[in-house]
This record gives structure tokens, sequence and C-alpha cells, in this order.
């Protein structure tokens, strides 16, 4: 067995942890090259989860090895399952099936991850044990009621939660589940994994209507994993899932296919660095997660997806990119889910392009990592690029340049870092960021990967 250890699998050093990492990011020539990005990091949690939640060997390939899904895979072991590294992205979990967890010994610490703690929450909260939930800074300032409501309903109970309804959270799971109908209040795929994860110890069906689709990733792999799941159309832009609750679920391979939300950056790297051509190899292009693509596309862009194939149950290409010049656009509310992760980078290119870019309906992303409009509008508006916030729409007017030379503060969001450091490779002057150090929670090799294109990061 490769050692888990030096992967983290103890935690964040606390001193590198409390240590910030600055890193400057200059115009050099044009990005060129083949690339491959890390594993999706939606697929990874999800794959640890149910992996621990079935009884038998769930092997794992190309898993994101991140601190969010480290701390994931951490909170498995401590929940009762065997999580063993085997290689490089190569795991393999023994699982406890469900409503099966084992009371934890200490609080569950999720580091800087929303995704990795409401999946949990939702897991846990099926299952006859009391567990503690927490966070970095970061996740201590993210809405927790928001995933508490439902499963209250379902029958589990919140013991504490602090104030706001923030982490860090307790919560008494229940012996018999309520399998309910549930209508999130917002757009989430993670609220909406949360109940159907629920809903697994559930005797019945529990049904999530979602007024717009997001990403469906717990959908495909509950079927996967042998769960019966029905979907259908609901409304204009959403749809029904009803989940059949105490399934059998049989252990499965799973095949992370590479994450569409990391290949966002060198991607936008290359349209924006005159003479730029990259390929990105192998990365989901699952349309609940590509609007970046179609959006940027719209704008101008010249994005090939060449070899498209499907691996692991999920459609996979290699993304072919060229510099572009990019125009400004409308992007439409309904298609913020899927590419809510995209939007600081989309800003980026919205500031190399020519003309307006409105972005509509962002709402969610004052939630993510960060208040991530108001980081979004600070990078480039610290950056010499004239940028508006008019309610929940971002809207950037684009001058075809950037002018740079500002010091970006990343506020423990790794996409905004990233997104600074790209904007930099194509700025008029530096563009600096404050800390890197949340980059690894998604990207770690980022950097590394970014300079094997030619970038120059310093
Ligand atoms: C995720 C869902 C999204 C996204 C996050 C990953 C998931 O969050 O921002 O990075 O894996 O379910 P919301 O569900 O809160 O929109």
């Amino acid at each position: 067995m490769v050692g888990g250890r030096a992967l983290g699998l103890t935690g964040r050093n606390p001193v590198t942890h409390l240590a910030t990492s600055p890193m400057t990011a200059r115009r050099a020539g044009p990005c060129k090259g083949r690339v491959s990005v890390p594993g999706d990091k939606s697929i990874s949690h999800r794959a640890l989860i149910l992996g621990a939640l079935t009884v038998g060997k769930t092997r794992i390939s190309g898993l994101l090895e991140g601190e969010d899904v480290i701390n994931t895979a951490k909170v498995m072991r401590a929940l009762g399952a065997r999580v063993e590294r085997t290689g490089e992205g190569l795991w393999q979990i023994d699982g406890v099936g469900v409503g099966g967890f084992a009371q934890p010994c200490n609080p569950l610490d999720f580091g800087n991850s929303g995704t990795g703690c409401r999946l949990v929450i939702g897991a846990v909260a099926g299952c006859p044990i009391t567990a503690t939930f927490d966070g970095d800074a970061s996740l201590r300032k993210r809405p927790m009621t928001r995933v508490l409501d439902p499963l209250e309903r379902m029958g589990a109970r919140t013991l504490h939660v602090a104030e706001g309804g923030r982490l860090p959270v307790s919560l008494q799971g229940a012996r018999d589940i309520i399998p309910i109908i549930y209508e999130p209040p917002a757009a989430s795929a993670q609220l909406k994994s949360a109940v159907l994860l629920c809903g697994l110890a559930a005797a019945g069906e529990t049904t999530v209507v979602e007024a717009e689709a997001t990403r469906d990733h717990t959908e495909r792999m509950l079927r996967h994993f042998g769960a019966e799941v029905r979907v259908e159309p609901s409304g204009r832009h959403g749809r029904r899932i009803t989940l059949v609750g105490q399934p059998e679920l049989v252990p499965a391979d799973v095949v992370v296919p590479a994450d569409p939300s990391s290949a966002a950056f060198p991607l936008v790297a290359a349209l924006i660095v005159p003479g730029s051509a990259i390929v990105i190899e192998g990365v989901m292009t699952n349309p609940l997660r590509t609007g970046l693509f179609t959006t940027l596309r719209e704008m101008g862009a010249d994005i090939a997806l060449l070899n498209a194939r499907t691996d692991g149950g999920e459609d996979v290409a290699d993304l072919h990119v060229q510099f572009s010049a990019l125009r400004g656009v409308e992007v439409p509310a309904p298609r913020a889910p899927t590419m809510i992760d995209e939007y600081p980078i989309l800003a980026v290119a919205a500031a190399f392009a020519h003309g307006t870019t409105i972005m509509r309906g962002l709402k969610e992303l004052r939630v993510k990592e960060s208040d991530r409009l108001a980081a979004t509008a600070d990078m480039l508006g610290g950056n010499g690029v004239e940028v508006e916030i008019a309610g929940d729409d971002l809207i950037v007017h684009g001058r075809g340049r950037v002018g740079g030379g500002g010091m970006v503060a990343s506020h423990m969001d790794h996409r905004i870092a990233m997104s600074a450091l790209v904007m930099g490779l194509a700025a008029e002057k530096p563009v600096a960021v404050d800390d890197i150090g949340f980059i690894a929670t998604s990207f770690p090799g980022f950097p590394d990967m970014m300079r094997s294109l030619g970038a120059d990061l310093a």
C-alpha cells in the first residue's frame, strides 16, 4: 500500500496551514502543449461516500487527491469504513452498508469542503448515530440550515448548530427515516444529494423535485451501485428524482473522469494568451457541467471536443482550445447550475472580451467558499477592469485588455486564486495573489501544470 499519510490522511499540517503562500503571474509566451487535469471533485466525494455505504470492496481509479476529497476519505474511516490508497489515484473501500456508519469518536473535520460536509450530513442522518461536523474558517461561514431542514423532516435531530445556522453542527441520525417529497429552495446539487443519501435508509420512496436541474452525479452513481432511481422532467428546466429506499447496494468500480471545473483554468488561459493552442485530455462533458463551454463558444471561443467517448458512465472528450477574439454576451440565469463554479474564470474571460458580459442570477455565488460574487468583482476591479454587481447579476465591461498590477485577496477560495493567476498570464502588469494555499483543495499541482504550458508563475 502506498502511504496515505504522505497525502495528508492525518490532516493538513497546522503550521503550513497558517502560513500564507503568495504567487505572482506574469505575461509570457503562448500556452502550448497537452495536459490532463485531476479527477472530478464531485464524483470523487460521491465515490468515497457510496463506497462506504456499500458492503464489499469498491475500487476507485482517478480519484482527485486534493485536500477536500482526502478529508472525505478520512471521515469515511472515522465512520467505520476501511479506506486504502493502493496507488496514484487508486483507492479501495470496504463499506459498512446503508445505515451502518459507526459512531465517530471525534468531530468530523471537512476542512474547506461544503460538498463533503453537506453530503456526509445527509448520509449520517440516515444512521442511528450522533456526529459533530466542523470545518475551517471559510466552511464555518457557510449556511447549513438549508441541509438540516429537510433532514429533520426525515427524522434526524439537530442537537447543536452554531449561530446563524453554521458549523459546528451536531446531528442525531434517525433509526426510522421518513421518506419525503422535497422541493429544494435553491438550485443545489449538495442539498439534493444530502436528501437522497439520507433517503437510502428510508422504507419507501424519497423524491426531490428540482425547479432547475443540477449536476446529477449522485443519481448516476446510485444507479451504478444498484439503487433504483427514476428521473423525470419537471417544469421547464427541472427534474423529479425518485429513489427507492433500502436498496441492496452492490460494490462497483468507479472511474473518475477529469474535472471540467479544473479544466476551465488552462482552457481560459489558452483563450486569452495570444498564440496559444492546447489540448486538455479526457475532460468530463456531462451536460449539467458544461455551461462554461457553451457560454465561451457563444463569446467566439475556439473550443473543439475531440475523441468524444464514454468512460466510467460519463461522457468525456479531449478539449482542443486556441487563442480567440472574444465578445461580450448575456449569460441567462437558468444556465447557472451548469456552470456554478465557473463564474470567476468566466469573468476573467469576459474582461479580455470586447463588450459587456452580463451574468444573471448568481445569488448562490454568495455562499461558496467565499462570497464569490464580491470576490470576483474585487479581483477584476483591483486590476483595472470595469465591473459591477447589480442585484444578483455580475456585469463585466470587457475592453479586450486588462491592466493588471493588483494584489488579489483569495479569501480562502481556490477558484478565486486560480482565476486571478490565469488573468495575470495575459494582463499588462503582473497579477499577485495573497495566498495560493487553498488551490490544493481541488487542484494540487496547478502551478506546475500551468508552467508546463509555458505560464510564468512565481
Ligand atoms: C457540488 C455542488 C455545487 C458546487 C460544488 C460541488 C456538488 O454546490 O458549487 O462545488 O458536488 O454537489 P451547490 O450544490 O451548493 O450549488
